[in-house]
């Protein structure tokens, strides 16, 4: 891994020279519109790129019609997300031909495969830049080059060893903020495309994430979400296997951070001393995200997850038994090629067994490239929306009755923010519960601690009162 300080320097001289470039050809200051599509890195590096664009003099606005530059950051994790990406650019060609000097710009996951840049070559030649994961960190560069252009420029790296770090970020919430500690995922699970648009795991330097953790403490933040595709497997490039309960020992020591959270853990190398710096480390949140994926151990070997449904249930309990009031959430599949009734039923099991207080659920997608995608008897989608309303229906009577057993309780709340409607405030629980409670005369900052009684349940969040 090169941890490039070199490389940021001319990243940073490219925002100066677009800087001026800017300044040059427009007399006020020009808009943005960004979207973001995807995981929480991928959110991330929305923020990476708006903090850069705004450093440069654009404003953001929140149509694609008021904007000069319009960016995408796409996923690929499932095809509906490349389908919305396609149905967007038939909606921008419209507005750039009103509009011809609009820069149109998409980067991320979709943008490492490539039959997309095939089609967005030969169909969508109104696109002005495109670049992928590999070489994000060369987005002031390729921005700059794309404002001295007017043709297509299609810079995608198939890989990268380079981490740059110290880009301007534009955070969503001044108190909370996610980290990368790692990119990249070496599992190989068969339904995955992840593997093939990350690359290979590549783990940063301890030392670089708690010094950026401290800056991040100087500048207001209080809660850190450690953030890799699989966290569990951190420095094992580097040859430490116990590197992640390390490094979660050493950044709940880091003075003025509140919380910490991590994503996304993989339940084959959930550790035992992982879940014993959970227990013992004060500022680590009692929530741990295990995907399971899905319940019938046959499935989850076609899938490569390297568990069985027994050691997943044995791992829930290793849990239960360290930090027995953590709330444990899920990824779920429904649909993977072969699964059978019984195989679901086995899914429905292991949701019933451990009683999820939420879970990501989702219709296999059949991702090309991947050993699942040439699999046989593959589910009528029929079939797997059936699986995923009965999955979806179990999982929503377990969440209310995970949020039912707080009322009565007065939990610790971080302030988000008050509602559209300026009626009610909300804000999360350490464990990620969902909080609202009435504005009434009381002025709150966002990140505030508040502590919230609460009084009702629901299955998406709670309801309380404000008792300080
Ligand atoms: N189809 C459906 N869901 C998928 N996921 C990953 N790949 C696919 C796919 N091909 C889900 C997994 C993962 C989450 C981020 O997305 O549940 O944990
Ligand atoms: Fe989407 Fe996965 Fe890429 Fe995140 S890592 S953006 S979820 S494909």
């Amino acid at each position: 891994m090169n941890n490039n300080t070199q490389e940021s320097k001319i990243q940073l001289e490219y925002i100066n020279k677009c800087t001026e470039l800017v300044k040059e050809k427009y007399e006020k200051a020009p808009a943005f519109f960004i979207q973001n599509a995807g995981c929480q890195m991928n959110s991330l590096q929305t923020d990476t790129v708006a903090g850069i664009v705004k450093r440069m003099g654009y404003t953001e606005v929140s149509r694609e019609e008021d904007a000069d530059v319009v960016i995408y950051n796409t996923c690929t994790v499932r095809e509906n997300a490349n389908l919305k990406i396609y149905g967007h650019l038939g909606h921008l060609k419209s507005i750039k031909k009103k509009n011809p000097e609009l820069k149109i710009i998409l980067f991320g996951c979709m943008m490492q495969e490539p039959e997309v840049i095939e089609k967005i070559h030969k169909e969508y030649s109104f696109v002005d830049l495109v670049f992928g994961t590999h070489n994000f960190h060369k987005f002031p560069e390729l921005f700059y080059r794309s404002l001295n252009t007017e043709g297509q420029i299609i810079d995608v790296w198939k890989e990268s060893d380079e981490i740059v770090e110290g880009m301007p970020s534009d955070r969503k919430y001044s108190f909370k903020t996610g980290v990368n500690i790692m990119f990249g995922c070496n599992n190989f699970c068969s339904y995955c495309i992840v593997q093939y648009v990350r690359g290979r795991e590549k783990s940063r330097e301890p030392e670089a994430i708690i010094e950026e953790i401290k800056g991040l403490v100087a500048d207001g933040v209080t809660e850190v979400m450690l953030l890799g595709q699989n966290v569990n497997s951190y420095g094992k490039d580097f040859g430490d296997k116990d590197a992640f309960a390390k490094l979660l020992r050493r950044v709940d020591i880091i003075p003025g951070v509140e919380r910490i959270h991590y994503m996304t853990s993989h339940p084959r190398d959930m550790s035992e001393e992982v879940i014993k710096a959970v227990a013992e480390c004060e500022h680590i949140c009692e929530n741990f995200h295990l995907p399971f994926q899905a319940g019938s151990s046959e499935i989850l070997r076609r899938m490569n997850r390297g568990y069985t449904k027994e050691k997943y249930l044995e791992l829930v309990k290793m849990v239960r038994k360290y930090v027995p009031d953590a709330t444990i959430t899920t990824d779920i599949i429904v649909g993977f090629p072969g699964e059978t009734e019984e195989d679901f039923e086995e899914t429905l099991d292991v949701v019933r067994q451990v009683g999820f207080t939420s879970a990501y659920t989702f219709i296999y997608s059949k991702r090309s490239g991947t050993p699942a995608a040439k699999m046989e008897s593959q589910v009528p989608l029929a079939v797997k929306k059936e699986r995923l309303n009965r999955l979806m229906a179990l999982q929503n009577e377990n969440s209310l009755k995970c949020h039912e057993k707080l009322v009565g309780q007065t939990v610790e709340v971080l302030a988000e923010g008050p509602s559209k409607q300026k009626t009610v405030w909300n804000g999360r629980t350490r464990t990620g519960v969902l909080v609202l409670w009435p504005i009434e005369d009381k002025q709150y900052a966002v990140g505030q601690k508040v502590n919230v009684q609460i009084e009702a349940a629901q299955t998406w969040l709670v309801k309380g009162k404000a008792v300080d």
